[in-house]
């Protein structure tokens, strides 16, 4: 078996703002159709149509880009000290590392910012993914987007030591 390459990361610049939004919807419309329907996966994905007001979201947080062999293929971002906002790879790199090696990222970050603790409003589909990771399920949620209600869960992993390497 050939082990994939392992992502590089770089925080975000504003010109990668029409490659984030594009591995955004391709995410969401083809990595979230097990839990959410086809109405539901269209309103979330069109968050990222308006693309000035998402590059600002992705300005205005600590945003890290994974790439593979220098072309991004995955994102996520950190709010204040303690929320992970954003988590998207890239469908055609998915289950190679790429978003374990961002979230290892934030949770370090978030540990040097000193957070005791990190949360996500995880998606259905994601929820595997931060309960491997050792975030704990807190609530249930439902949010409105672009008028369709949708559901996730509030997760939250306590760091240890503060989450210095
Ligand atoms: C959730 C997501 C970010 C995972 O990205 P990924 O790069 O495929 O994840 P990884 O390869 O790092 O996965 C790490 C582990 O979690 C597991 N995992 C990942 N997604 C999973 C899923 N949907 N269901 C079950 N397990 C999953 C992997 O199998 C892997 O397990 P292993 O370590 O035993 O091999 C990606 O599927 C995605 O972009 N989803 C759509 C957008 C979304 O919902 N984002 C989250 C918003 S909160």
């Amino acid at each position: 078996m050939t082990r994939p390459d392992t992502p590089a990361l770089r925080p975000f610049l504003p010109a990668d703002t029409p490659v984030l939004a594009a591995i955004f919807a391709a995410a969401v419309e083809q990595l979230t159709g097990d839990d959410y329907s086809e109405a539901q996966q269209e309103a979330w994905a069109a968050i990222a149509d308006d693309e000035e007001a998402f590059g600002k979201k992705l300005a205005g947080e600590l945003t890290l880009i994974a790439t593979l062999q220098n072309a991004p293929v995955g994102f996520a971002s950190l709010k204040g000290k303690d929320h992970i906002d954003m988590l998207y790879v890239h469908p055609g790199v998915a289950g190679q590392g790429v978003a374990s090696a961002l979230c290892d990222a934030l949770e370090k970050l978030a540990g040097g910012r000193g957070a005791k603790s990190l949360t996500v409003e995880a998606s259905d589909n994601a929820e595997p993914f931060f309960k491997k990771r050792g975030y704990v399920a807190k609530q249930r949620n439902s949010v409105t987007v672009n008028g369709e209600w949708l559901a996730n869960t509030t997760m939250q992993k306590t760091l240890q030591g503060g989450g210095q390497a």
